[in-house]
This record gives C-alpha cells, structure tokens and sequence, in this order.
C-alpha cells in the first residue's frame, strides 16, 4: 500500500516537472522569438543607416572640387605672384607662393592617379623642392633669381603633365595678368 502510494506521488511529481518544463521551454522560444525580431528590427534600422551615410558621404564628393579645379588654383596663383614679383610686391608674392603651396597639399589630399601615376603622391614630390627655391628667391626680394626658380617650377608642371598623358596642357609664362582688377604693385594707403 504505502509502495503504491510512493509510485503514485513520484509519478505525480514527474509529470509536474514534465508540464514546468514544457511551459518554460515555451517561455524560451517566445523569449527568443522576440529578442530576434527586436535584432532584425534594429539590424535594418542601421542598414539603412549605413545606405544613407553613404548616400550622403558620395554626394560630398561630389561637391569637392576635383583635381581640375586645383590645378586652374595652381596655375592662377603662379600667374599672380609672377607679376607680384615683376612690381616687386614680395608680400603679394608670398602670399601667392603659400596659397600655391596650400593647394599643391589639397591634391595631395585628394588621393588621386591619372593614366597610373599617383598624382597625389607625385604632387608634392614635384613642387616642394620648387616651392623652397621660390621661397627662397622671394624672401630674398629677388636677388636670389626668382626668374630662374619660376621657370624651373614651370618644367615641374609641365614635366607631370607630360608624363600623366596631358602634353597638351603646357603652362608658361604669363604674357598679360590673369584678373584686371587687382593692384600688383605693393598698396600704401592714405598715398
Ligand atoms: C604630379 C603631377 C602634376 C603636377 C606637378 C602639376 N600638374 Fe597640372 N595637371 C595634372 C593632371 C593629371 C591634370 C589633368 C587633370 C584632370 O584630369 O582634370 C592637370 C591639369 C592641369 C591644368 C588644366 C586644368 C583645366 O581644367 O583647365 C592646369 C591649368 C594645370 N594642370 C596647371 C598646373 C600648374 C600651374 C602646375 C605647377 C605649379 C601643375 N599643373 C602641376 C598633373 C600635374
């Protein structure tokens, strides 16, 4: 009797544990089931993060002037400070120089190659010694042959055109000022 009576809650207590389980099981499932819905929620969320971000990061390229539109800066900024140096304005031709120099490292910046020379990576090569004889010429006022550096960083222009398949681009002394609307001689107000 009291056999049969052990069997009895012990059968009981088996099946309790059985129905717990079974109800826990179904707990997990659902817990899953949620947190899963919750990830792939936010897993579109930032993918259409990322879609936008990239959307928006072209679109700044887009408006970043190209390699073009500085080597126009280039050219204007050395016709400048040729005919600052010819009035001897040698602050107008510092100035020139530094804003040649600024735009010089701008392509660098932009990571850039042409007909497969790494322009960026050439650019500096090519114009920094140039931009030192020029500095050098200009903070001597000339007397250090400022001609002779022109012309020498002249044939470093033309010499990467040349070999990036651009030939045809060939940069060269000014004969007239690039803008009529500006003073090349040095200003002395209240003169
Ligand atoms: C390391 C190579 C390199 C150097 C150095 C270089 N250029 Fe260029 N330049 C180029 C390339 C490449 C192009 C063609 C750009 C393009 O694909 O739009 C170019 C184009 C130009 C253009 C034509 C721009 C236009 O849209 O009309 C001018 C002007 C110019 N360069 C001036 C200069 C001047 C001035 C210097 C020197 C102070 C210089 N470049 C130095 C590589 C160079």
């Amino acid at each position: 009797m009291k056999e049969k009576f052990l069997i009895i809650i012990g059968y009981l207590f088996l099946v309790a544990v059985v129905v717990i389980l079974t109800f826990r099981m179904a707990f997990l499932q659902r817990l899953i089931v949620d947190n899963s819905e919750k990830l792939s929620d936010r897993m579109s969320a930032f993918e259409s993060s990322v879609i936008s971000a990239d959307g928006q990061i072209s679109s700044l390229k887009d408006q970043v002037p190209g390699l073009g539109e500085y080597m126009t800066g280039l050219q204007l900024h050395m016709a400048k400070m040729w005919f600052a140096a010819e009035a001897s304005n040698w602050q107008l031709a510092e100035y020139e120089l530094h804003e040649l120099s600024e735009t010089a490292d701008a392509v660098a910046a932009l990571k850039v190659s042409r007909d497969k020379i790494d322009i960026s990576d050439e650019i500096k090569k090519a114009l920094g010694p140039r931009i030192t004889a020029l500095r050098q010429s200009i903070d001597g006022h000339g007397t250090a042959g400022f001609a002779d550096s022109y012309s020498a960083a002249l044939n470093s222009c033309n010499g990467c055109h040349d070999s990036a398949g651009y030939p045809f681009i060939h940069i060269t002394i000014p004969s007239a000022p690039p803008v009529t609307n500006q003073l090349w001689e040095e200003f002395s107000p209240g003169k």
